[in-house]
């Protein structure tokens, strides 16, 4: 089995070294090697992503990742940004299923910017497209402007656009899941004004005669963003677009208590995968071993599973992760009083220990 870690900037060196810890203390055949991404890459080779890496990712049987970006590439021509070394990676593996599951452990319910009682228990798994929509929908691009409101003057113009096998393929996902769990699909679009997403509606509802013992029901997408904050166990999986599911899942992490406790996986059709923790880079805190490592620690919980086929594996990290909480430790993002403060490395160590 073998795993091209990818680590990239900011605190992504120090999160990833703590899963890695954890793989390693495991006993099993991994095979792991490193590799620059990202500003880290492009700061030493010229490019976020490197032919070397990529040719890495691709030959691997999963990818771990840890984070890209900083400000200080901001004013890079955008294909030499830290974060088109995430998206050619999507987009060269062909990983077009994201899963980014949002649970509240029971925990953490005093951390969450909701109520408790809106979020104690809350399991709801949002499935989101990665390789299409406006992401990656081509013509694209800076222009004089033909017509529109100001003819002649500069415009920039990107292209949202889904074809039918995408949505039939991430519908399938969607539906495959929610026969894993609560049986229930919540498709979200905006049917109500764009092409793009009237066709989606259309498509993940005849995919969903194929699953008729999946509940499946609409949301547009601002409706859904609403009901994400209002009554968020309501869901169960939840399937859109790049774009929308960029942003809903966002929202969805912070119902969780934080950010710092998402793992996420992206899987092509060959169940290849690349498994990261949800958030970003976080350049403020980088460098100060106060990063929350449980996002990337759980995701390489995700790998096993999911890639690997380590099932076992998979359980007793998540297990550990658990023991750690209930025993009372923190690091800054999810502290509360009465709770133990700890780093990113003595969280690891926590987890470590917690293995058994
Ligand atoms: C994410 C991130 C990425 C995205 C960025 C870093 C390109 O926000 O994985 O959610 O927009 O997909
Ligand atoms: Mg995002």
């Amino acid at each position: 089995m073998k795993i091209a870690v990818l680590p990239g900037d900011g605190i992504g060196t120090e999160i990833v070294e703590q899963a890695v810890r954890v793989l390693n203390a495991l006993d099993l055949k991994l095979e792991m090697e490193t590799a620059l991404v990202g500003g880290a890459a492009y700061d030493a080779h010229g490019h976020p992503l490197p032919e070397a890496t990529l040719k890495l990712a691709k030959e691997a049987d999963a990818v771990l990742f840890g984070a890209v970006g900083d400000w200080k590439y901001d004013t890079l021509d955008r294909p030499l940004r830290p974060e088109q070394a995430i998206l050619g990676l999507r987009k060269n593996l062909g990983l077009f299923a994201n899963f980014r599951p949002a649970i509240c452990y029971e925990q953490l319910v005093g951390a969450s910017s909701l109520k408790p009682e809106l979020v104690a228990g809350l399991d709801i798994l949002i499935i989101r497209e990665l390789t299409g929509d406006i992401y990656f929908g081509q013509p694209r691009g800076r222009r004089v402007s033909p017509d529109g409101h100001f003819p002649g003057a500069e415009e920039a113009f990107d292209t949202m656009r889904y074809s039918r096998p995408e949505i039939e393929r991430i519908a399938r996902v969607a539906f495959e899941a929610a026969r894993k769990r609560n049986k229930r699909v919540t498709s979200v679009d905006k049917a109500n004004v764009l092409e793009t997403f009237q066709l989606w509606k259309d498509v993940v509802t005849e995919i969903g005669k194929e699953y008729p013992d999946v509940a499946l029901d609409h949301m547009y997408v601002d409706n859904a963003a609403m009901q994400l904050v209002k009554a968020p166990k309501k869901f169960d999986v939840v399937v859109t677009g790049n774009m929308f599911g960029d942003i809903l899942s966002d929202a969805a992490a912070m119902l969780t208590g934080s950010i710092g406790m998402l793992p996420s996986a992206s899987l092509n059709s060959s169940n290849q995968g690349l498994y990261e923790p949800s958030h970003g880079s976080a350049p403020d805190i980088a460098g100060q071993g106060v990063a929350n490592p449980l996002a990337t620690i759980l995701s390489a919980a995700m790998m096993l599973r999911f890639s690997l086929n380590q099932v076992a594996a998979a359980d007793r990290i998540e297990a550990a992760v658990q023991k750690v909480l209930a025993q009372g430790l923190r690091t800054p993002d999810i502290y509360s009083e009465g709770t133990t403060k700890v780093g990113t490395r003595e969280m690891g160590d926590a987890v470590l220990k917690a293995l058994g």
